[in-house]
């Protein structure tokens, strides 16, 4: 790791604009972003350097890469930047209102402050045996030698686990159609279609009715678990119970809409970056043999037979430095936007109000500054010296700063109590003939699945 590289010295502000691909004239960038998204990113660092300016049609935008200028909008000046036009486009806002993810200012903080203890670890705690128990079932239906997705599997798992931890009393059919019809609805997020967000798409296109129309079924149906829950008035140990109970300092507490707008932000946010983490860890676990070996030398020391339990966690130390190795390698949240709400300095760049700025965690955590053969696959090297020696923002799966993700600890603890439980019964054999390529959409996923061969362990 080149140390000098990593702090900048100081500049004066340059009257200039930072350097960048020109694009054509009317669209600027946007068709090579939409070919190669992952590609142009990272040419954008080898060919521009740490600050890059672009333009998306007619939208100015900068991509940063170097770690004390992701600290700079995440962190340090985060109160001048609100989140990017992408997030605030009316496809989101119809599916998720004013949830945590989408909201601004006071708004979001009152509902961060009133979330939060719904995250606490002694809380969250209580879902390690759901996550196990959810994660036993799915492979007790399992046979030797079977070929299977193991993307799909993860998906419905963590769609399974995040259902059962949010409404745990509800698990009925209304529970069911709120998951299918989500996944329905998250369709158009399945593309790299820029212009889509950019021209906030209004059209009355057949499918905009659709949407309208599935949207409006899943408030139907969540409004009426809320109001049962209501009725109730009893602590069902899930989250909606921890929500509902949630009360600001002057005694309010969150209106209908709200609990509606963070039940599925929590579901959408909390279910598919979970299932691709998983799925990424096996897709690496099965092309090195060696670590795959110590992953089960570790299941068996620590668990032998018995299943995996929360109080295990500490120890299952090199699955945690799996999880954290798949996390930099492929983060299912690839790119963070923010939008500058006032003029600014980044880089010793003055920035305009209005920039879309955008940080990928695809390029920063896979640069040679900070990580040495930072295209291999090494669990290892995440030793507490190598984690006090990085710089903090060149690490950001789960973002940092106020708008950091607040079921960071849940989803560590569901990948490494699933990872567990499956790798103490079975091996994953990498199906050979199967391309496994990347799908930059709004997650990092893979194209064409992940086969695997199951294999039982004796
Ligand atoms: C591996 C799994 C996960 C990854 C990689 C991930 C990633 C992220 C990232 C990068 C952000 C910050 C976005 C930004 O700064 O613009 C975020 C925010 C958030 N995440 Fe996660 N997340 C994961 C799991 C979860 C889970 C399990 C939940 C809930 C059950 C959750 C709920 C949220 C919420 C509510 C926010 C918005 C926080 C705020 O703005 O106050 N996430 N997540």
């Amino acid at each position: 790791m080149n140390a000098t590289l990593i702090k900048r010295p100081t500049r004066t502000v340059r009257s200039s604009r930072p350097p960048g691909p020109k694009g054509s004239p009317i669209m600027g960038v946007m068709r090579e972003f939409n070919r190669d998204s992952l590609g142009f990113i990272e040419r954008c660092a080898r060919d521009h350097g740490d600050v890059v300016w672009m333009r998306f049609l007619y939208v100015p935008a900068l991509f940063l890469y170097h770690p004390n200028d992701i600290e700079y909008v995440l962190s340090t000046n985060s109160k001048n930047f609100i989140k990017s036009m992408s997030l605030r486009s009316n496809f989101f806002q119809r599916l998720v209102g004013n949830g945590l993810v989408t909201s601004q200012g006071e708004e979001w903080k009152r509902q961060r402050r009133l979330s939060q203890p719904a995250f606490h670890r002694d809380r969250i705690a209580t879902y390690a045996s759901t996550m196990v128990e959810y994660t036993q079932r799915l492979i007790s239906s399992w046979r030797e030698g079977e070929t299977r997705d193991i993307h799909r599997d993860m998906m419905r798992l963590t769609l399974e686990i995040v259902v059962r931890c949010l409404f745990s009393a509800d698990v009925s059919n209304d529970v069911d159609e709120v998951g299918t019809t989500l996944k329905e609805l998250v369709k158009p997020f399945a593309s790299q279609a820029t212009l889509k967000w950019i021209l906030n798409n209004r059209l009355p296109t057949p499918y905009h009715f659709r949407f309208h129309a599935l949207a409006a079924k899943i408030d139907k149906i969540v409004y009426r678990i809320i109001a049962d829950r209501r009725a109730t008035e009893r602590d069902e140990g899930d989250l909606l119970s921890m929500l509902l109970a949630a009360h600001d300092e002057d005694g309010s507490q969150m209106s209908d809409r709200q609990l509606r707008d963070e039940v599925i932000t929590l579901f959408l946010a909390g279910h598919e970056t979970t299932a691709l983490t998983l799925a990424w860890a096996w897709y690496l676990i099965g092309k090195h043999r060696e670590a795959e070996e110590k992953f089960h030398a570790e299941l068996d020391e620590v668990l032998g037979d018995r299943k995996p339990e929360m109080t295990d966690l500490p120890r299952l130390r090199y699955t945690e430095q799996i999880a954290k190795e798949s996390l930099r390698l492929y983060p299912p949240a690839y790119g963070l936007g923010r939008e500058a709400i006032d003029d600014c300095e980044i880089g010793g760049y003055r920035i305009p109000k209005g920039t879309q700025v955008f940080m990928f965690q695809w390029a920063t955590q896979r640069d040679p500054r900070f990580y040495d053969e930072p295209l291999e696959f090494k669990p290892e090297r995440w030793t507490d010296e190598f984690i006090g020696r990085l710089p903090k923002y060149a690490y950001f799966p789960f973002g940092h700063g106020p708008r950091a993700c607040i079921g960071a600890s849940f989803a560590m603890m569901e990948i490494i109590l699933v990872l567990a439980t499956m790798g103490q019964k079975f091996r994953l054999e990498l199906v050979r003939d199967h391309p496994v390529s990347i799908l930059p959409a709004m997650s990092l996923r893979p194209k064409e699945g992940i086969q695997v061969r199951i294999e039982r362990r004796s």
